[in-house]
């Protein structure tokens, strides 16, 4: 039995397997375009043999972006560049999707190997930051935000939805909100960094109400036969027990249309206690699963095929996502199958190009 290489279904979508290339930045655009560098990572972790791919986050706006090297999804040559890059994808038989996100207090940073920290306020490399309140991330990340009025507001839930519709145009199939990890949705969630005292703030109504908002704007434009998922910090591990509350809001959210959560952690405040372990979060995703009845995904040091196998068969997670296994090899599934010594129709959810001759071939 190998549950992992089984499809799955949601909405009109079928992945042929139930293994996510978690969305993983590249650092590596430029005016927000990708390139060369992106087509091939792409379709090396399609050909991998993963169900879905999902893009990284990719900002709806200029000032979404994590560093100058993200990409975007906010003008029509972007949209082009993206749609090669879903051709490519389809060609090796994942389903195609992609993260839209903004950054928030946590943008105009340099990249991870340059410092991974803010660019400093004022120098022309870097941009003005907006969040919720004015109130810096810290740490590495010391620059004060603008405090957003009700009209930044309005027209980053615009970017929003133009940003899902241009995904659309370019071809993805299943979409992904950030609203996790820190940045502009998230903080908005988190009484770490909301301390606005209008209804953007304040109670939980008020700290959901820019999450449920977006989500409802983008459930608009975005095809109804199509996945609509997010993936949201259900709690910080700081301070406070705030899980109650992060459940409460998935099931919002599912109320609002959504179709699938990545649960994952806050990322809100630089004191923040993770319990750092092995598929820590999966005890997690299984309880948000339970309470809410929504399917669950998640990523956080899942890297065996065992494990990740067993995650499936016990109905922890309907989907495995992982990041940096896939960076380690993309081929992961291939050798995910050979390791748990699947048969038959577990090698048929995997490109026949490379699987045919994998079938009977032991990794070890
Ligand atoms: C290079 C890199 C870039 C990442 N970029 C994103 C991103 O764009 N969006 C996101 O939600 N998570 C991002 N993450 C987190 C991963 O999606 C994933 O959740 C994390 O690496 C944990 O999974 P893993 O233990 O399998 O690597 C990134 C991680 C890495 C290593």
């Amino acid at each position: 039995m190998a549950p992992l290489f089984t499809p799955f279904t949601l909405k009109d979508v079928t992945l042929r397997n139930r293994i996510v290339v978690s969305p993983m930045c590249q650092y590596s655009a430029e005016d927000g375009l990708i390139g060369d560098w992106h087509y091939g990572h792409l379709t090396a972790l399609a050909r991998g043999g993963a169900g879905l791919v999902i893009a990284e986050a990719t900002a709806v706006s200029p000032e979404g972006r994590i560093t100058p090297g993200c990409p975007g999804l906010w003008n029509d040559d972007q949209t082009e560049r993206w749609q090669k890059a879903v051709a490519l994808m389809k060609a090796a038989g994942a389903v195609p999707g992609i993260q839209i996100a903004h950054a928030g207090r946590k943008a105009s940073a340099n990249r991870p190997w340059e410092g991974d920290d803010h660019i400093p306020v004022g120098d022309p490399g870097g941009w003005d930051t907006i969040a919720p309140s004015a109130i810096a991330y810290g740490a590495n990340l010391p620059n004060v935000p603008r405090e957003m009025t009700l009209q930044d507001i309005a027209r980053v839930q615009a970017d929003f939805v133009a940003a899902a519709q241009r995904a659309y145009t370019a071809g993805f199939e299943w979409l992904e909100l950030h609203f996790a990890h820190g940045y502009l949705a998230q903080s908005f969630f988190s009484t770490w960094s909301n301390k606005r005292k209008d209804s953007y703030g304040g109670d939980f109504d008020g700290r959901a109400r820019f999450i449920i908002e977006t989500l409802a704007a983008v459930r608009e434009v975005w095809p109804a036969h199509l996945p609509l998922t997010a993936r949201f910090g259900v709690t910080e591990f700081a301070g406070d027990d705030d899980l109650d509350e992060g459940i409460e809001l998935v099931r919002r959210m599912k109320s609002t249309g959504l179709d699938l959560i990545d649960v994952s952690a806050g990322f809100s405040t630089p004191t923040a206690d993770v319990p750092w372990g092995r598929s820590f979060m999966a005890p997690i995703a299984k309880q948000v699963r339970d309470a809410t009845d929504m399917p669950v995904t998640t990523s956080w040091f899942i890297s065996t095929a065992d494990e990740a196998n067993e995650l499936i068969a016990t109905e922890n997670l309907d989907l495995v996502s992982l990041g940096r296994p896939f960076l380690a090899n993309p081929h992961w599934p291939y050798d995910a199958a050979m390791k748990l010594g699947v048969e038959g129709s577990a090698w048929a959810t995997l490109p026949a190009q490379y699987a045919h001759w994998l079938d009977r071939y032991r990794s070890e």
